[in-house]
């Protein structure tokens, strides 16, 4: 493929392939020079309409250590801010002969027009509230170096899904790589079409904790609540805040994961975010490795 817009694009092999490469380059990662020449003389374009720490660092890391030039634009310091299209402005980035174009949106499809209007390979960063599919691979990738295989395993996915692109990358993903996936949220933070996702719907967290491997807790995003449904703080932090008790009714050692940025108190317990199981850290190391084998896999091309 040219570009990376989602999970669904890809095959099991195809996963399996970006694993691969991304625990080749796990090994560089233990070396005192980190750096290695692999993408010398290419260049990559940040283009970051929304905020980010992780996905835009780790990108910008990943492109650095494999030696390609990369460029960040935000939205503040770019003439979006002038009322410049998004299509003018993939006009002029193509313009620039970039070998990839990183692209994080507020609008769901700003990963697909973009791509369909430059030539270079377009990897989406997360549009909307349609796909995450970098941050759904890291973590994969973590519980993969975790547990071996995901398939077999119980993941469950809690919190607010109806906005969660980071949800809907890894219910597919998770999916294809043979784990089972729980969702639990509040009926107002679920999608109107969450029944038709391949997933076990619960309401109480207690229920969808039972017997699982692993617990995904997503971000309350505050700032996507504009429809009147923003829940009660404490309300929800009791009712669908992850504590030590749920922690209890898991499997042994059930392994803690958060895509950041977390609100500690509320989606997650602090204590729990740092405790011996939590893979909250593993997941940003990992999300180097994996963006760097998909600059390196996406940028390259072989056989094109
Ligand atoms: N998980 C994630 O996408 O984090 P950032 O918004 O900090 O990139």
């Amino acid at each position: 493929h040219k570009d990376l817009l989602d999970v669904s694009q890809l095959s099991r092999a195809e996963v399996m392939a970006i694993f691969e490469t991304a625990g080749r380059f796990q090994e560089l990662q233990q070396r005192p020079v980190k750096k290695v020449p692999t993408l010398k003389g290419r260049s990559v374009i940040l283009f970051f309409a929304e905020p980010s720490t992780r996905t835009k660092t780790s990108f910008d890391v990943a492109g650095k250590r494999l030696s390609a030039d990369t460029f960040s634009l935000a939205k503040s310091s770019s003439s979006l801010t002038k009322g410049e299209t998004l299509k003018d402005t993939a006009l002029t980035l193509q313009a620039m002969a970039p070998d990839a174009i990183v692209l994080r949106h507020w609008c769901s499809g700003a990963a697909r027009f973009l791509a369909r209007r430059v030539e270079c390979s377009v990897i989406n960063a997360g549009d909307g509230r349609h796909a995450h599919p970098t941050q759904a691979l890291l973590d994969s990738f973590t519980l993969h170096q975790e547990w071996g295989e995901l398939a077999g395993k119980t993941i469950l996915i809690l919190g607010d899904i109806a906005h969660s692109r980071v949800a809907r990358s890894n219910v597919l993903l998770l999916n294809m790589l043979g784990a089972r996936v729980r969702l639990c949220a509040p009926r107002t933070l679920l999608p109107p079409q969450v029944r038709s996702w391949p997933a076990t719907v619960y309401s109480d967290l207690s229920e969808a904790v039972r017997g699982v491997d692993a617990v995904m807790c997503l971000r309350l995003q505050l700032e996507r609540q504009q429809d009147g449904l923003l829940p009660d703080l404490r309300e929800y932090a009791r009712t669908y805040g992850l504590g030590p008790r749920h922690v209890e009714l898991a499997r042994p050692e059930v392994k803690i994961l958060h895509p950041g940025p977390m609100n500690r108190g509320v989606e997650i317990s602090s204590g729990l975010a740092d405790c011996a199981d939590s893979l909250i850290l593993d997941q940003v190391a990992s999300g180097v490795v994996v963006r760097m084998a998909l600059l390196f896999l996406y940028m390259t091309r072989k056989g094109e």
